[in-house]
């Protein structure tokens, strides 16, 4: 069962292949993605031991010389220490322009190896093999690149699509409930920002995606794909409409930011997000009190949190969100929904109704 997607981007263009077994195929999938002989794959601990030998073994077989790097777990590996490890591990292994980095793993190692890939030799091809399902449907694809200042994330980086996107729903077998749930926030998002038939079939297909079953899966991860595609195919650089897609991040950012980026993970840290700008908008008179039990009681439902920790202060995240990349000329700029389906983009809410509502959200 596959399905393949494209993403349009003019000359930048580039598939999504969704389904099951690709691992597998990967050989056969990326050939022609590939320009010359020579691979870099980036990794963490765990990907490389349960996913590297099947992708490393599947290349080789398809003429590839295959390379790897392995980079700690975790979010604070998206750091120029990290980053420039693979940038070591790529001159070391002799890659050229004509090369291809392969980023095997989460949102983590996507951000960090798409963004090696966008500096080295002022830039080269990648390929986004995401498997957790935060990179499924939604870090893998839009060529987002980053990795995180200490005083805020995602500071550094630039956009470079890549050539390829390989979705294997398999590899979610593995991939411990919390990440399902923290990764499902992305569709949920989705949902509220654009397409409530998205919304509807999350809230009625709940057990079989926390039940990791493919074909509910297959079909959920390209939705949410189409849409993004959608989205970045407009708006590539972000100017506008692309800033859609933050919706809970202002506030979630702040969280992770405030907390070192290792209490959260970052589905958890949109999910408080969303509840807070959600409740701000109910309180703007511009969401419905309906709607928004709707989406809480599908977060709530998900087992995702609601609320900030009590051992933070709003005042800590109010100042903290104006570090956000979307903060412009001073002024803070906030995606608040007007209905399950559509959102808008605001900047003229004042400091003190965001401090009010973060207080009512502990
Ligand atoms: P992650 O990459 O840290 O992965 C989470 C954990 O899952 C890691 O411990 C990893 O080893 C493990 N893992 C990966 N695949 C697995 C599998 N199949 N089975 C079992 N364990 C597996 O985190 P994430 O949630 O995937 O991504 C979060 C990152 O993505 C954040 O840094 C966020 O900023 C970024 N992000 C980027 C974009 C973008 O557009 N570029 C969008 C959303 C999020
Ligand atoms: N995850 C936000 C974006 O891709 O724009």
């Amino acid at each position: 069962m596959t399905k393949t997607l494209r993403v349009e981007l003019g000359a930048d263009s580039y598939p999504i292949v969704v389904g099951t077994g690709l691992l597998n195929r990967v050989g056969e999938i990326l050939t022609p993605h590939v320009k010359s002989g020579k691979v870099l794959i980036v990794s963490d601990a765990f990907v490389k031991a349960r996913y590297m030998p099947i992708v490393h073994r599947r290349l080789t077989d398809a003429g590839l010389d295959v390379n790897t790097v392995e980079i700690p777990v975790g979010e604070e590996s998206k750091s120029l220490a990290e980053f420039s490890r693979i940038q070591d591990s790529l001159v070391a292994n002799q890659l050229d322009r004509g090369s291809t980095l392969i980023a095997l793993g989460g949102g983590v190692i996507g951000d960090l190896g798409g963004f090696a890939a966008a500096v080295y030799m002022r830039g080269i091809s990648y390929i986004q093999i995401p498997t957790t399902l935060q990179a499924q449907v939604d870090a893998s694809v839009g060529g987002k690149t980053a990795i995180n200042h200490p005083k805020g994330k995602n500071l550094i980086g630039a956009f470079h699509q890549p050539k390829a996107v390989v979705i294997d729903v398999d590899t979610l077998k593995t991939l411990p409930q919390r990440d399902i749930r923290s990764g499902l926030i992305e569709v949920i998002k989705m949902g509220v920002i654009r397409d409530e038939p998205l919304f509807e079939m999350v809230a009625e297909n709940l057990e079989a995606i926390l039940n990791i079953e493919a074909a509910t899966l297959i079909e959920m991860i390209s939705r949410a794909c189409v849409n993004k595609a959608e989205i970045v195919a407009k708006d590539e650089k972000e100017s506008g409409l692309r800033m859609v897609l933050n919706y809970g991040h202002t506030f979630g950012h702040a969280l992770e930011a405030l907390t070192h980026y290792n209490s959260y993970q970052h589905g958890e840290a949109v999910s408080i997000g969303m509840n807070c700008a959600a409740q701000l908008a109910v309180q703007l008179g511009m969401f419905s009190e309906t709607a928004f039990q709707r989406q809480r009681s599908l977060l709530k439902r998900a087992k995702l949190p609601l609320t900030f920790p009590a051992d933070l202060t709003p005042e800590a995240i109010c100042d903290a969100m104006y570090l956000d990349k979307k903060t412009l000329g001073g002024k803070r700029r906030l995606i608040l929904p007007t209905r399950i389906g559509e959102v808008v983009i605001r900047d003229d809410v004042d400091d003190r109704q965001v401090l009010e509502v973060i207080s009512q959200c502990f």
